[in-house]
């Protein structure tokens, strides 16, 4: 049997604990597509399972939710050997093994054929970003119907190219961090306001927009989630995406007090299916002419993906940090 390179993780812990093995190389099978991965953007989630935060996901596992790379084949499908892929989430690096690995093998159903002149770095800092942004302000929050957005945690990955697409659609947007040191970088990518976010920020919400933002995106969470809703006007969206705060619960949550009259809470878990092949080209030709400014983050070489973990142990990327493989 073939064999490959991968990092496994056994046990939660520190970016030490994904190991990089020889593990064999997995077999193409019907409905499955194996793909040659040429490069992966990290994600946060993968953070909290490398901490053990992800319960439901089991070890060893290889890590890693998202690839670009080409097909090596695609039984029973149409997907020809050679042709560029991404594959997104559907249970990768979670429920069956993911992209911190030489091969990846997928589901048909999560693979997007994609055309591009994008070098393969930079097209794999896309696709689930581009998913969770445009889920989260086109199905969450309806976008289309709003003026303006307050932008919680902006500085994340997820941030920044929320607001490259919230500016293309011509939105007003504020956005928060906890370091002030990063304001002239949220400025430069298209905030016409930035906020420290020490947790409450309503106050100052109203004092830019008086009856509350038109729209909330909340990548904080639960932690900042009750004050976002005292940052929203009457009839305006609040959207949970995100969890930097690492709290998935809301120890009291009581309604009637929480929810401002009118104000709209919703959220975000993201799916492969929730963005179509056709849109995602449309962002990625989008990005190609430079009519979509996308901030990308540090690139590491594969074997140096510990200390890529490491950077985001730190909240130094400020970008979407990319992995790539040798050619
Ligand atoms: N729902 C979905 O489908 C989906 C998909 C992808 C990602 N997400 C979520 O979206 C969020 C952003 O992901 P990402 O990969 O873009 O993150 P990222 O780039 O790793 O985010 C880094 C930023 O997070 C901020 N941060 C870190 N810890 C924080 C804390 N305790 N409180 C407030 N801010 C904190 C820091 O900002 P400052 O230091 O500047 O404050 C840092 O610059 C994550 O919660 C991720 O799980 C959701």
């Amino acid at each position: 049997m073939s064999k490959m390179r991968a990092f496994v993780i056994s046990e939660p812990g520190g970016p030490e604990k994904l190991e990089l093995m020889e593990v064999e190389r997995p077999l193409a099978k019907p409905g499955w597509v194996l793909i040659r991965n040429r490069a992966f953007g990290l994600n946060r989630s993968e953070w909290f399972t490398r901490r053990g935060d992800s319960p439901s996901v089991s070890f060893p596992r290889v890590l890693g939710i998202e690839c670009v790379g080409e097909v090596v084949a695609a039984m029973d499908s149409d997907l020809e050997s050679g042709q560029t892929v991404a594959a997104i989430m559907g249970g990768m690096g979670r429920d069956f093994d993911g992209s911190y690995a030489e091969y990846v093998l997928v589901p048909r159903d999560i693979v997007f054929p994609l055309q591009t002149e994008l070098e393969l770095p930079v097209l794999a800092a896309l696709p689930e970003m581009l998913q969770t942004v445009h889920g989260s302000l086109y199905t969450g929050l309806e976008i289309g119907r709003a003026q303006n957005i307050l932008i919680r945690g902006a500085t994340s990955s997820i941030g920044f190219a929320s607001i490259a697409i919230a500016k293309s659609a011509g939105l007003e947007i504020t956005a928060t961090t906890r370091n002030l040191a990063k304001a002239d970088e949220l400025l430069a990518a298209g905030a016409i306001h930035v906020i420290e976010d020490k947790g409450s920020i309503s106050l100052q919400a109203r004092k830019l927009y008086s009856p509350g933002f038109d729209r909330v995106l909340e990548l904080i969470g639960t932690t900042t989630l009750l004050d976002s809703l005292q940052s929203c006007r009457p009839g305006g969206i609040v959207c949970m995406t995100g969890i930097l705060g690492g709290e998935w619960v809301l120890p009291e949550f009581a309604p009637m007090d929480a929810i401002p009259t009118g104000v709209k809470l919703t959220s975000y878990s993201g799916g492969a299916m929730d963005i179509t092949q056709a849109q995602l080209q449309q962002y990625i030709e989008l990005v190609e002419k430079g009519a979509l400014n996308i901030r990308m983050g540090p690139r590491f070489a594969f074997t140096e993906l510990q200390q890529a973990h490491a950077l985001m142990d730190e909240n130094r990327a400020n970008g979407k940090i990319v992995i790539t493989l040798d050619p």
